[in-house]
């Protein structure tokens, strides 16, 4: 945190911004389990509003429709770290949104500055009835929370992260080839990066980790490390 800053130890937001397949969920999870705090996965908000969108058939190239969509819908997370049950107007879809026409298609959503700003709001919501939270997404430190404790941004290769989205979709028996998923990758990638509302982008002051070639506990720690030492650093 800036130094000379004063911070709540209760009240910690922490946000973990990053790509496609970098860790973020599984950094995010580990890290809030960790330090006992709550895990808020942004993406799942986007994730909600693309499923209810291709279920009850709104034209995902058609931002007010999606936006008025969006405005009339009720998300709820519970923000257990790692194991996060998401509802969509009461229903249970926690599985659903993790499909890959979901994943595929969600660009749509996350594009629409109406839309993001709803769900922004939900954000901010969110974290003001959390104590200490860890959140994760694309723009957390960026633009929900510029002036959050800690942010973290992670990344890894194109090629380590396709391979890694290439076994979270065999796990669910979604078998694709690798060159496949490598497109859809980097094509996400283009899309997160390149457009007007709220690119994916680094935060001057978030510390950047590459994951590619790291387990999972080493990442936690590297995380739960900077952590310790920030709040070390503000006693
Ligand atoms: O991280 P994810 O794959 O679950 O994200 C799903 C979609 O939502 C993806 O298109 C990126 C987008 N997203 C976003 O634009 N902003 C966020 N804070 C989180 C996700």
């Amino acid at each position: 945190m800036p130094a000379g800053r004063r911070y709540n130890p209760f009240r910690m937001i922490i946000t973990i911004d990053g790509t496609v397949g970098s860790g973020k969920s599984t950094a995010a999870a580990g890290l809030a389990r960790r330090l006992g705090a709550t895990h808020l996965d942004t993406g799942a908000m986007y994730r909600a509003l693309t499923l209810k969108a291709l279920e009850t058939g709104v034209p995902l190239e058609d931002p007010a429709a999606l936006a008025a969509m969006a405005a009339a819908t009720q998300i709820d997370l519970d923000g257990t770290p790692g194991a996060q049950r998401v509802r969509l107007d009461g229903k249970d879809v926690t599985q659903a949104v993790r499909e890959n026409r979901v994943s595929v298609n969600s660009h749509y959503l996350a594009r629409t500055a109406e839309v993001r700003k709803i769900l922004v709001a939900k954000q901010r919501e969110f974290a003001a009835r959390a104590g200490n939270i860890v959140t994760e997404g694309r723009d957390q430190g960026t633009v929900v929370f510029p002036n959050a404790d800690v942010k973290f941004f992670l990344d890894a290769t194109p090629e380590v992260r396709a391979r890694r989205r290439q076994e979270e979709l065999q796990a669910r028996s979604e078998y694709k080839s690798f060159r496949e998923v490598f497109e859809e990758v980097t094509q996400r990638d283009l899309r997160d990066s390149t457009r007007a509302a709220d690119p994916l982008r680094q935060a001057e002051d978030a510390v950047r980790i590459d994951t590619g070639d790291m387990t999972i506990d080493e990442m936690v720690d590297v995380l739960v490390e900077e952590v310790r030492r920030r709040v070390k650093e503000a006693t």
